[in-house]
Order: structure tokens, then C-alpha cells, then sequence
């Protein structure tokens, strides 16, 4: 049986595809600060700002290709049964090859129902003001905001519970519940961390530290992977 990888992810994989980290530029993301477009309050204040803003990083996003960690970590599929839990709401994991994918915090290309969470669309265009679902409510991006309640969670909790081995990539640590799943490994699993500017880590047993962006720090780890696949 395949060795089982849980696969932790944030901003910091998607920026060598040309995506911008959340908290690398002062605080402001694409020039907006993040409660005011990614909060139920910034939606409810300035519906149209919100619709804007993402329809802007859907259209950037579209422009954008995976890079080699993406692809790497699809490859790591031949040898190992991988999962990525991801917090970034592109589909760069999807278009890189790799088959197992939980997106804690939405997905850009959908879009969902104001009244109920479970009407989800695939919606790779812009939503506009009048955009509505089939129940008749504005259609707003499918992302979890602040403030949210983040349900991929309970599906997250037990593929980390399960993993032999975890990698975390290009993520500050900083948003929970995300950030706390760590805590839910196997004392004896192998954990890396992959991060070209981590002043300090987690206080997480066996942690070993790749200090290295996405593209290099995967290629190098999958190499190592790749050799002990039948340790
Ligand atoms: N390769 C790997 N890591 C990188 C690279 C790179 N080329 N460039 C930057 N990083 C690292 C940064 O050092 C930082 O640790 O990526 C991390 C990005 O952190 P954040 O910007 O905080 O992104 P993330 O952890 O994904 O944010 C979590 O916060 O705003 C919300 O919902 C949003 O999902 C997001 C969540």
C-alpha cells in the first residue's frame, strides 16, 4: 500500500505563478485591506466592490499557469497516495495534474448562492450584480470569508490524522482553523515545512525545515521523497 501524504498549502505556492501572497505587502492585498473584501461586512457595505474585486482575480487567475511545485506535487501521486489541503482558492493544484484536492477556503472559479451555501455553481466568468440563483439571491463569490465558518475542515482533520508523511508550503500559519492542523499529525509522521522567509517555526515535533521557495524547495524534497519511497 502507498505511503498516505498530506499536503498543506497557502499563498506562498501560487507566487511564482504570479499571484500575490496575502501578508507580504503591508497588510493590503491588491491594494484593498482584507476585511473590506473579504468580509460578510465588506459584501454587506460595498457589494459591488466585492464582485469587482474578485472578478479581477478570477480574470488574473485565468492568465495564470501552475508552476513546477504544482506539477511536482501531481507527480508525487506515482509513488504516493497525496492529498493537498489547500487554503488558496486558485485551481492550480487542479491544472498541475493532482487528483486529491480539499479547498479550505473556496474556490475562485465558483460561485454560490447569498442564501444558501450548498447552491454552488461553476462560474469561470465574472458575477455581476444580477447574477441570481436558482432560488432567486445574488450569486457572490465561492470563497470563505472572514468571519466564516470553514466546513472542508472535517474533511481535512482526518487526512493529516492519517498521513504518514506532511508537507506545508508557502503558508504564514497565521488563519485558523487551517493553522492548528498541524497539531492533528502523528507524532511519528514526517513533517516539512517549505518557506524561503519563516523566521519562526512551529513548535511541532520532528518539523525539518526546507528554507526555500515553492519551485526549488518542492523539486528538492521530491527527489528525497522519491528515494525513500520504499523506506
Ligand atoms: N514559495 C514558498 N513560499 C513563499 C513564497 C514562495 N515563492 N513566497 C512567499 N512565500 C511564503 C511567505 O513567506 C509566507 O509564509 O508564503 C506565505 C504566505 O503567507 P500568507 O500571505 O499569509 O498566505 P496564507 O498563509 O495562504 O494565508 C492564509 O489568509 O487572507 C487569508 O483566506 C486567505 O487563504 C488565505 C489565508
Amino acid at each position: 500500500m502507498k505511503k498516505k501524504i498530506a499536503v498543506l498549502t497557502g499563498a506562498g505556492i501560487s507566487a511564482e505563478s504570479g499571484i500575490n501572497t496575502f501578508r507580504d505587502s503591508n497588510g493590503l492585498w491588491e491594494n484593498h485591506r482584507i476585511e473590506d473584501v473579504a468580509s460578510p461586512t465588506g459584501w454587506a457595505r460595498n457589494r459591488q466592490l466585492v464582485l469587482d474585486f474578485y472578478n479581477q482575480r478570477r480574470r488574473q487567475l485565468l492568465n495564470c499557469q501552475p508552476n513546477k511545485a504544482h506539477i511536482l506535487l501531481a507527480e508525487l501521486e506515482k509513488e504516493y497516495d497525496v492529498t493537498i489541503i489547500t487554503q488558496n482558492v486558485d485551481d492550480l493544484h487542479e491544472r498541475g495534474g493532482s487528483t486529491k484536492i480539499i479547498h479550505l477556503h473556496g474556490e475562485l472559479l465558483k460561485a454560490r448562492s447569498s442564501l444558501d451555501e450548498e447552491l454552488i455553481y461553476h462560474w469561470p466568468n465574472d458575477i455581476l450584480e444580477g447574477d441570481k440563483c436558482e432560488k432567486g439571491s445574488q450569486l457572490r463569490p465561492s470563497i470563505v470569508w472572514f468571519g466564516e465558518a470553514v466546513p472542508k475542515i472535517e474533511d481535512a482533520i482526518p487526512v493529516v490524522l492519517d498521513a504518514d508523511i506532511i508537507i506545508v508550503i508557502g503558508t504564514s500559519l497565521v488563519v485558523y482553523p487551517a493553522a492548528g492542523l498541524l497539531h492533528f499529525s502523528k507524532y511519528e509522521a514526517e513533517k516539512w515545512l517549505i518557506d524561503p522567509n519563516k523566521t519562526h517555526l512551529p513548535a511541532i515535533p520532528n518539523l525539518k525545515f526546507i528554507n526555500d521557495k515553492a519551485t526549488t524547495g518542492v523539486d528538492h524534497l521530491v527527489k528525497i521523497l522519491m528515494n525513500n519511497r520504499n523506506n
